[in-house]
């Protein structure tokens, strides 16, 4: 854990100019950089307004039907055999996942600055489909950018997008997954910054999305520490969230990160640790710059964000979030991997013992879980299930069967 006082956590990060310790900043052209100071100076006036906090509260209640459940997976913890299990169900949150968290929230300031587009990318789908459904929901434009590989692999997301009124655009460069996706969409952005905002979907970018992105999820660990106090009368041992670039584990981590609670982040290990075949960033990169930021990041010889895989869409990303990078230095978030295998029978393990079919991001963490929870034998874990699994079913099933036992065979 830390002996470091966080009690003005989350003041504390970044400063002024967008750093997490050395981590962070803004590492993009001057023209740009006018835009993100606009938006640095817009968010930090108007999220601080009675409006804009009144009308985030109530579509936060109204609209995405907040608060979320903590739920005590019973079975689940019988079946380990060890530490209580609990759920924080993102996956209840209005479109499936905690990404509409932080999307109402971007909209909501996209709205109030007069803006007329969202533009973003997407791995997994979910922060397309998140993003898509803010626009309709405030009136404005929306194009998505996702790799064609994501567009076979999540294909319900991309009709949710379309349904929804948002344009979806294929990236057909580079290994045609999320990190192609994140330069497609920038360079759209480029081309209009004043009309459009570029929502970017993670805890990640250059100053000040990943501050935005984890105020505007916050809200999961506020949510959640009461709950579990609600039903406990205490903390959990462990908090654990799957982490791509971070957005849902900040959320959940926030809330407990001045408390003697142990925070672990849960990495993609993939198909297996050489290079190319994880997106474990945290865990095995190193400091480096992508997408107008700096922070820990998986590396070719060169020096150049390396390829990377997971079974995961949402998790398979080079770089990870500053403050992450930072919290790491620090010692106060650890990081575990996860690999595909694991998270496939996580996957299966909780639909059919909770009745919880979960993303195959959020699988993840319910995979380290499961392990941490019978080596502990007493205690408790809080685990963020980011999002629910419909949009990998068919992916899934087509690939591996119904079953554990089924896809050992193709395994
Ligand atoms: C359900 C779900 N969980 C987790 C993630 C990973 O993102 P982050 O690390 O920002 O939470 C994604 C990304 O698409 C996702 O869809």
């Amino acid at each position: 854990m830390t002996t470091k006082d966080y009690s003005r956590y989350p003041h504390q990060y970044p400063d002024a100019s967008g750093h997490f310790g050395s981590y962070g900043g803004s590492y993009i052209p001057p023209e740009l950089q006018v835009e993100m100071d606009k938006i640095t100076k817009a968010y930090q006036t108007i999220s601080q307004t009675h409006r804009f906090i009144e009308e985030l509260r109530s579509i936060r209640k109204h609209f995405q039907g907040r608060p979320t459940p903590v739920f005590h997976a019973d079975r689940l913890s019988e079946m380990c055999g060890g530490a209580q299990i609990y759920l924080k169900r993102e996956d209840l949150n209005h479109t499936g996942a905690h990404k509409l968290n932080h999307c109402m929230g971007e909209g909501l300031l996209a709205k109030f600055m007069g803006k007329k587009k969202l533009i973003a990318e997407t791995g997994a789908g979910q922060h397309g489909v998140a993003l898509a459904t803010a626009a309709a929901y405030f009136g404005l434009e929306c194009e998505i950018h996702m790799g064609e590989v994501d567009i076979v692999k999540e294909a319900p997301n991309v009709t949710r997008m379309k349904l929804l009124g948002a344009k979806v655009v294929p990236v057909s460069f580079g290994l045609r997954t999320l990190k192609e996706a994140v330069d497609s969409a920038f360079e759209a952005y480029l081309k209009d910054p004043i009309n459009s905002i570029y929502c970017i979907g993670s805890v990640v970018g250059p100053h000040p999305f990943p501050m935005m992105v984890r105020d505007f999820q916050t809200i999961v660990g506020i949510e959640s520490k009461e709950q579990y106090f609600d039903m406990t009368g205490g903390l959990p041992d462990v908090v654990c969230a799957c982490v791509g670039g971070g957005s849902n584990a900040i959320g959940i981590f926030s809330a407990f990160i001045n408390d003697p609670v142990k925070l672990v982040g849960i990495e993609p290990g993939g198909r297996s640790l050489n290079l190319g075949d994880h997106a474990a960033t945290a865990a095995f990169g190193k400091p480096g710059i992508i997408h107008g930021f700096k922070c820990y990041l998986l590396q070719d010889l060169e020096g150049e964000p390396a390829p990377v895989y997971s079974i995961a869409s949402g998790l398979d990303y080079p770089g990870v979030g500053p403050e992450h990078s930072l919290l790491k230095d620090e010692g106060r978030i650890s990081y575990e991997v996860a690999d595909d295998k694991e998270a496939l029978d996580a996957f299966y393990l909780l639909s059919r013992v909770e009745g919880i079919i979960p993303a195959l991001e959020s699988a993840h963490a319910v995979a380290y879980t499961m392990k941490l929870a019978k080596e502990m034998e007493l205690g408790s874990i809080l685990v963020n299930l980011s999002g629910r699994g419909d949009k990998d079913m068919e992916f899934v099933t087509a690939e591996y069967g119904f079953s554990m036992d089924e896809a050992k065979k193709k395994l």
